[in-house]
């Protein structure tokens, strides 16, 4: 399967980056629960979903550590899927992807130039490249030269000025990269504040390859609005899929001018427990235990589901995990917005403290 940043029908949908999230079993999900339709059809908006695997170390990777070589591998049915890589050394950026791409063959690499955590910048990665142009120019050329499939970047509106990411993206143009996903904050701004699209728009303005605009799409709804702001080719969608999978499915939906589908109890648990499957192949017995930073972003802000969360992150057997969101289904009112009735919860509570 070939990606193709220019041809891929616009908006292009795709899932961010996220590191011990956007693992294979949750990319996996995202792709059944927003399937990528292979005969693209210019204008059938969001059958090009495409998922971006959460970002690796260079540096492990040219050191072949098992690990994080594990993180590289891809499931057919996720493909195409684009690995993020981060790292600061030209060379050793260009034999990670170089690795890569001979053991997993991913459609496309993406350099992370955004991250702000602090044990990432004080390498000289992440956000940090911002402050280096001439070394971010190094980093594309010499990753272009031994990969054969597009290379994007995501960046930041700049370090602290927001406007940094104008003249910035234009340097990473210049350098050959073919795509720029563009997080409408500042690397100071941390997660504070509103990402700031028209921002963005002033980056879509000023290069001529496609650019992708991030930042609080949270939901279906908003997505018509981001892209009409930022002006931009399409959309990566991060938080807004945590616990909604079927949001890239929702904004086709809304785009389309249908209103977004919702999702019930049924299929959700079906959902989570496939989810849940596929976590436990890739990471084994412990994945019960690692899969509840899932369950909590699937049951968010459901209210009185406070008795579920606390029973869900307390049992360590996937038997239980399923017998209690089994009790779920009884709630047909569900909905993937989360709107579900307090009392419903309660008296399932009762239903469930009776099994
Ligand atoms: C848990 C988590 C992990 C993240 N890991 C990465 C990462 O590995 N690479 C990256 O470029 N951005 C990473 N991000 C940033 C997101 O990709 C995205 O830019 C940011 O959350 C804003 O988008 P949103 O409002 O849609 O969440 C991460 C964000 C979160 C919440």
């Amino acid at each position: 399967m070939k990606l193709d940043w220019n041809t891929l029908p616009k908006p292009i949908i795709a899932l961010s980056p996220m590191a011990d999230m956007t693992d294979s079993a949750f990319c996996q999900t995202v792709r059944y629960c927003s399937p990528f339709d292979p005969e693209l059809v210019e204008g059938v908006v969001g059958s090009g979903l495409v998922v971006f695997r959460e970002m690796v170390s260079s540096e492990a990777v040219v050191r072949h550590n098992d690990k994080t070589l594990g993180m590289t591998d891809i499931h057919p049915d996720e493909r195409p899927l684009v690995q993020q890589i981060f790292g600061s050394d030209p060379a050793t950026m260009a034999e990670s992807a170089r690795i890569i791409a001979e053991q997993h063959h991913p459609e496309g690499f993406d350099v992370n130039m955004g991250c702000p955590v602090y044990k990432i910048v004080h390498n000289f990665n992440g956000a940090a490249l911002m402050k280096e142009p001439e070394l971010a120019t190094k980093i594309v050329r010499a990753m272009k030269e031994v990969i054969d499939v597009p290379l994007s970047i995501k960046i930041r509106l700049g370090w602290e000025n927001p406007t940094d990411c104008i003249e910035f993206a234009k340097v990473l143009e210049d350098a050959g990269a073919d795509l720029i996903t563009v997080h409408g904050r500042t690397k100071c701004q941390g997660y504070a504040g509103v990402a700031d699209w028209k921002m963005i728009r002033r980056v879509k303005e000023a290069v001529s390859i496609p650019v992708l605009c991030n930042g609080d799409v949270h939901k279906a709804e908003l997505a018509p609005k981001a892209l009409e702001v930022s002006g931009c080719d399409g959309l990566l969608i991060a938080r807004g899929g945590l616990g909604n999978p079927w949001i890239f499915e929702q904004i086709s939906d809304v785009l389309v001018g249908r209103v977004a589908r919702v999702v019930t109890m049924e299929e959700r648990v079906r959902t989570v427990l496939q989810h849940l499957d596929l976590h436990c192949q890739q990471y084994g017995e412990r994945g019960v235990v690692t899969f509840r930073k899932h369950l909590s972003w699937y049951f968010k802000g459901v209210p009185g589901a406070k008795f579920f969360r606390e029973q869900l992150h307390t049992t360590s057997s996937r038997s239980e995990i399923e017998k209690i969101l089994n009790t779920l289904c009884h709630c047909e009112e569900a909905s993937a917005d989360a709107a579900i009735p307090r009392d419903c919860f309660a008296s399932l509570a009762m239903t469930y403290g009776q099994l």
